[in-house]
């Protein structure tokens, strides 16, 4: 019935004002035809809307990119647990970009050893311990890098750490250790920096999560769960935090090779544990360079990005995870069943306390080199 009208109207048409592929016998002005031929045969062509659409996306990120560029140069820069591992990368680089850098950390003189490099590199460096569990601590700190520097113009939560360990070999003290330092700690900085940010309509807030945040991992569930307390927080924190020009960005890095495993705490069969995870840790295609990822995330903070995920792994994971939940959760059940169990729940052992059950010389070469480079042996 459609197609009978669509044929009678054609048919009522004069076919002089036709083109020919409507049906006419080709007797449209010639002139007109050679200008809108082209044009409608590139407007009408997919791979031109794909290849706009693509060009238009470009456009409109360089231009973010280049309207929310902020340069490091002659800006205070505080960086939490910046004493050793990626904390105190971020702080050497930072230095190297011309800001001024406050660190903090729990341990005097893993402080002050990070204190003497960052100065003999010239950078300007303000450095004092504090407990970023402890929200009196935290406002201190606040108070003391704003006397120092006049005031915090980039606040990036680095201070973290990491228990590891089967779910039997864990209470729920240490689900509050790791929620304190992971998810407090972060919350506690930022509620002490925010309103002098806000006074100044400018600023950015880098909150150090995980992958471990994105995609939960067997053996790692109090920090996994903290670190997805810490994503959730700092994705609505960006959205809510946008319109008055404080930039948040969420990082979810892989694994790195910061020399952390020494600083870890390792319960059930600590030996086995500090093994797998240690392995893990240098593994090249595993994981990432410290000096590579800090670069990426100071260049988050110079784009203002929302999110950063470090190292090829995470990335693959993050997506695959992000469609199939289902399957990596059952993928890592099947991973969970190599990993050391245990009915334990004896008070954890420091990394470097424990003994690998398996060595891999040329591994445990380049685990030395890499915590010595990152302040790491105390
Ligand atoms: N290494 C990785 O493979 C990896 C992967 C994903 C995410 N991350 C995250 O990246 C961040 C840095 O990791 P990293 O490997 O560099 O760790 P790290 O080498 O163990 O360094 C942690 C830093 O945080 C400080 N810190 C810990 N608890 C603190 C507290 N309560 N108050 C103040 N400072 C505290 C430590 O100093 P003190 O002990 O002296 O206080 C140290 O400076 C962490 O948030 C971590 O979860 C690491």
């Amino acid at each position: 019935m459609k197609s009978k009208v669509i044929a009678t109207m054609n048919h009522m048409m004069p076919s002089k004002l036709m083109p020919s592929k409507w049906g006419g016998r080709g007797s449209t002005i010639p002139l007109l035809r050679i200008a809108t031929d082209p044009l409608l045969r590139i407007a009408t062509d997919p791979r031109a809307w794909v290849f706009a659409g693509a060009a238009a996306a470009a456009g409109g990120r360089a231009l973010g990119r280049w309207l929310t560029r902020f340069e490091l140069r002659g800006r205070t820069v505080l960086i939490t647990g910046g004493t050793r591992g990626l904390g105190l990368e971020l702080a050497r680089q930072a230095g190297s970009a011309g800001a001024r850098v406050a660190i903090c950390g729990r341990d005097a003189d893993t402080l002050a050893r990070a204190r003497e490099s960052l100065s003999q590199m010239g950078a300007a460096v303000l450095a004092t311990t504090c407990d970023v569990t402890d929200r009196n601590q935290v406002a201190e700190l606040i108070r003391f890098v704003q006397a120092g520097f006049g005031h915090i113009d980039v606040l990036i939560n680095n201070a973290g750490m990491v228990e590891v360990g089967p779910v039997e070999a864990m209470t729920a003290v240490d689900f509050e250790r790791d929620m304190a330092t992971n998810f407090w700690g972060p919350l506690n900085a930022i509620l002490a920096v925010l309103p002098h940010m806000r006074s100044r309509g400018e600023g950015r807030i880098v909150n150090i999560a995980s992958i471990g945040g994105k995609l939960s991992v067997p053996h790692l569930l109090p920090y996994s769960s903290s670190k997805f307390a810490l994503v959730g927080l700092s994705e609505g924190l960006r959205a809510e935090l946008r319109a008055s020009g404080i930039l948040v960005t969420t990082v979810c890095p892989g694994l790195m090779r910061t020399g952390s495993p020494r600083h870890a705490t390792f319960k059930g069969r600590h030996d086995a544990e500090y093994t797998w995870f240690n392995l893990a840790d240098n593994f090249p295609l595993l994981s990432m360079d410290v000096e590579r990822a800090a670069r990426r995330i100071l260049r988050a903070v110079r784009h203002g990005n929302s999110h950063v995920v470090l190292s090829l792994p995470a990335k693959v994971a993050d997506k695959v995870h992000g469609l199939f939940p289902g399957l990596t959760s059952d993928a890592l059940g099947l991973a969970n069943r190599l990993l050391p169990s245990t009915e334990s729940r004896e008070h954890g052992v420091e990394g470097q306390h424990c003994r690998p059950v398996v060595s891999v010389p040329w591994l445990g070469a380049r685990s030395d080199r890499v915590a010595t480079q990152h302040n790491q042996t105390n």
